[in-house]
C-alpha cells in the first residue's frame, strides 16, 4: 500500500486503457443497473467504464490518496477500505477486482476471499486478476504480489466456497512494463454462506495433520508441527494457504513442501 500512497497522483494519471474485452464479457453477464463493487479501483478508470455502461458502481480502495484521485475522475464518492476489513453482507450483484487481490498476502487470501464472497448476493459474480507465479515476492517498485499458480489459486477459491471457478491464463503487461503472465478468474457465490475460519470437517483436518506431519518428519522442522496442532482460528487460518498444497501434493515428491515451510515462518 505504501507504493500507492506515495505515488497516487502519478499512478492515477498514467495512460491506462481499461481492459475493454474482459469488461464487456463481465457486463454481459449482469442485468442492467446491477450493483457492482469495484474492489481496489485505483485511479477509477474501470469504475468510470462500468458507470458509463449503466451499472450501479461502488468504487473502493485501501489507499485514501488513490481514492481521492479516483473521485476526481469519476465524480462520485470512493469508499476507503482495505480488503481485509470488508464487512458487507449480500450487497452486490458482482465484484470487479482488476489487479487488486494480487496484493493480498498469501496467508490472508483465503479469509479475504470469504469476505468478498459474503459481500455478494447468492449467484453473484466475481472477476479478479492475478499475476501468475510460484511464490510470493516483490516487484522493482517494492510492491508485494502473491504470484499464485492456477492450481494454488483454484484451491483457495474452492476452500472459500466459490462455485463455477474459471481461470484463464493470458500474456500481458503491467505498470512495471514487464511481460506478465496473468490469471483471470471468474467465480460465482452460489451459496449464501461461504466457509470460514477452520476447515469444516474433521476428516479434512485429519488429512491435513497427516500430510503436514509427514513433511515435518522429513524436514525436521518444529514450526509446521506446532502450527498444525494449534486449534485457534487465527493460527489455523495462517497455516491454511500452506497446508492446502500438502493435501494436494501429498503423494508427490517433497520439494514443494520445503518451499512452503519456509513461507510459514514469514
Ligand atoms: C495494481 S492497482 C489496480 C488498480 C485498478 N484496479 C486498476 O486496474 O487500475 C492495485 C490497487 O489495489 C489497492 N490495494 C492494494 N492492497 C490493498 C488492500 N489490502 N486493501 C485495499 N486496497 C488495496 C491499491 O491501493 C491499488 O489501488
Amino acid at each position: 500500500m505504501a507504493f500507492y500512497r506515495d505515488n497516487a497522483e502519478t499512478y492515477a494519471a498514467r495512460d491506462r486503457q481499461p481492459p475493454t474485452d474482459r469488461l464487456a464479457a463481465f457486463i454481459a453477464r449482469l442485468s442492467p443497473g446491477a450493483a457492482v463493487l469495484d474492489l481496489g479501483c485505483g485511479g477509477g478508470h474501470d469504475s468510470l467504464h462500468l458507470i458509463e455502461a449503466g451499472l450501479e458502481v461502488t468504487p473502493c480502495d485501501g489507499s485514501a490518496e488513490l481514492a481521492r484521485a479516483a473521485e476526481r475522475r469519476i465524480g462520485r464518492k470512493v469508499e476507503i477500505v482495505t480488503f481485509q476489513d470488508i464487512e458487507r453482507s449480500q450487497r452486490f450483484d458482482a465484484i470487479w477486482a482488476e489487479a487488486s487481490l494480487l496484493h493480498v498476502p498469501r496467508t490472508e487470501l483465503p479469509d479475504v476471499l470469504v469476505r468478498v464472497h459474503r459481500a455478494l448476493r447468492p449467484g453473484g459474480l466475481l472477476q479478479a486478476s492475478f499475476k501468475a507465479g510460484e511464490r510470493e515476492g516483490h516487484d522493482r517498485f517494492g510492491r508485494y504480489f502473491n504470484y499464485p499458480s492456477a492450481a494454488w489459486l483454484r484451491t483457495c477459491f474452492e476452500w472459500a466456497g466459490w462455485s463455477n471457478i474459471h481461470i484463464e491464463e493470458a500474456d500481458g503487461g503491467g505498470y512495471d512494463n514487464q511481460p506478465t503472465r496473468w490469471l483471470h478468474v471468474t467465480a460465482t457465490a452460489d451459496h449464501a454462506t461461504p466457509r470460514s475460519g477452520l476447515l469444516p470437517s474433521c476428516a479434512r483436518r485429519r488429512t491435513l495433520r497427516a500430510s503436514v506431519s509427514t513433511i515435518d518428519r522429513k524436514m525436521k522442522g518444529p514450526r509446521v508441527q506446532e502450527d498444525c496442532t494449534a486449534r485457534s482460528n487465527c493460527r489455523f487460518a495462517r497455516l491454511l494457504p500452506v497446508s492446502l498444497n500438502p493435501i494436494r501434493f501429498k503423494d508427490k515428491n517433497l520439494r514443494p513442501f520445503k518451499v512452503r515451510q519456509r513461507r510459514l515462518r514469514v
